[in-house]
């Protein structure tokens, strides 16, 4: 057993890595400030983490300190972070703030009172500027936009640590992650939540472009089986998190259609300029971004190698698409129903 801290514990992720881990009979610290993230998150079916929680912002110097002095811990699960990309882009200090800055301070906090390593949430976002597929960990092109260079520039400080004083630290860089938990509620939520959504409030999905963009999908369980696999290491690594596979909007939207009944609805089309036509802010002022990175971002295509998790931690990806997609609409609806969509 070991004492483990989970910051970001009411998000999607941090909240089902704190359940498995609380499963495999460890000690589970949780900190969120929940800026994101939500109460209903923290509720399962053996335990209801809402007492328990640390509500507390991560640069809260005091209160962290005074939390590493008291447990003790063993691992550190680095998983808070702001991460709507259009949240980044106009509210940058914050978004360096939250996502260098405290991600420095959680590095300092494990260095100051001896934990054994740390584990720290980055993103395939970093290699938006990539041109060679599948990514591998050894070659990123310097990111343009806010999102990615604060987690870009967060490895780095994970990077320095190790140099300077041994703590191993491994960098997960995950695919774009889905399944129960996935946020289905904020304003631009990820693809398929968007999707679910749309479908369950009776309209026609809007995808940008073709729709033939292909994405590399990782189930949100079998990136915590790896999490905990990478917590055996006793070095510096930086692990990609994918399928190594890739898969269509269109694909994603038709098997979302099809587990939601709803395959006749179809979907419609957009150009690519009004993606995030939720966020004003970006088009105008006061953050007027370059039009050609928005689009870059609506277009990419992202496939990650997987062959370092497979060699080095033995990991698989088990989870069929399918699969994932039936747990993540059935979570996606339950949760949107009780808020009160398509109703
Ligand atoms: N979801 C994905 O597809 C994906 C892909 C790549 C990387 N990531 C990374 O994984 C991590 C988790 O992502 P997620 O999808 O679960 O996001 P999320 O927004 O659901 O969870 C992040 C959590 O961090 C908390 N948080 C933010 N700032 C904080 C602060 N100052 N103090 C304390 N808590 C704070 C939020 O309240 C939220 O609960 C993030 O760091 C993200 O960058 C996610």
């Amino acid at each position: 057993m070991s004492k483990i801290l989970i910051t970001g514990a009411a998000g999607f992720i941090g909240s089902q890595l704190a359940h498995r881990l609380y499963q495999k009979k460890n000690e589970v610290v949780l900190v969120d400030d929940f800026s994101y993230g939500s109460e209903d998150n923290l509720i399962f079916d053996d335990i209801d983490f809402r007492e328990t929680i640390h509500r507390e912002d991560i640069r809260n110097l005091q209160a962290m300190d005074a939390l590493f002095r008291e447990e003790n811990f063993d691992i550190v699960y680095h998983i808070a972070g702001i991460t709507p990309l259009p949240d980044c882009q106009t509210n940058p200090v914050d978004a360096v703030d939250v996502n260098v800055r405290g991600t420095v301070i959680m590095l300092d906090m494990v260095r100051k009172y001896g934990v054994k390593k740390m584990i720290f949430a980055s993103t395939s976002a970093v290699y938006e500027n990539n041109t060679d597929f599948p990514s591998t960990e050894d070659h990123v092109e310097k990111p343009s936009l806010v999102y990615p260079s604060t987690k870009y520039t967060a490895e780095q400080y994970c990077r320095a640590y190790w140099d300077a004083y041994g703590i191993p630290v491994v960098v997960l860089r995950f695919a774009n992650v889905y399944g129960p938990h996935i946020d289905c509620l904020r304003t631009q939520p990820p693809v398929m939540g968007y999707i679910i959504r749309e479908y369950l409030s009776g309209n026609k999905p809007v995808l940008h472009s073709t729709g033939e963009q292909e994405r590399d999908f990782i189930f949100v369980e079998d990136l915590i089986e790896l999490a905990i696999l990478v917590s055996g290491s006793d070095k510096y690594d930086t692990v990609n998190v994918s399928t190594g596979t890739t898969v269509s909007i269109n694909t994603i939207a038709k098997l979302i259609a099809k587990e939601m009944d709803c395959e006749d609805r179809g979907i419609d089309y957009a150009d690519t300029s009004h993606y995030w036509y939720r966020y004003p802010a970006l088009y105008e002022k006061p953050y007027p971004i370059n039009g050609k990175l928005l689009e870059n971002e609506v277009l990419k295509y992202t496939c990650l190698s997987n062959a370092h998790a497979r060699e080095v931690y033995g990991w698989t990806p088990k989870t069929p698409l399918e699969e994932g997609i039936k747990k993540t609409v059935e979570f996606c609806v339950r949760e949107l129903k009780k808020a009160g969509v398509g109703k």
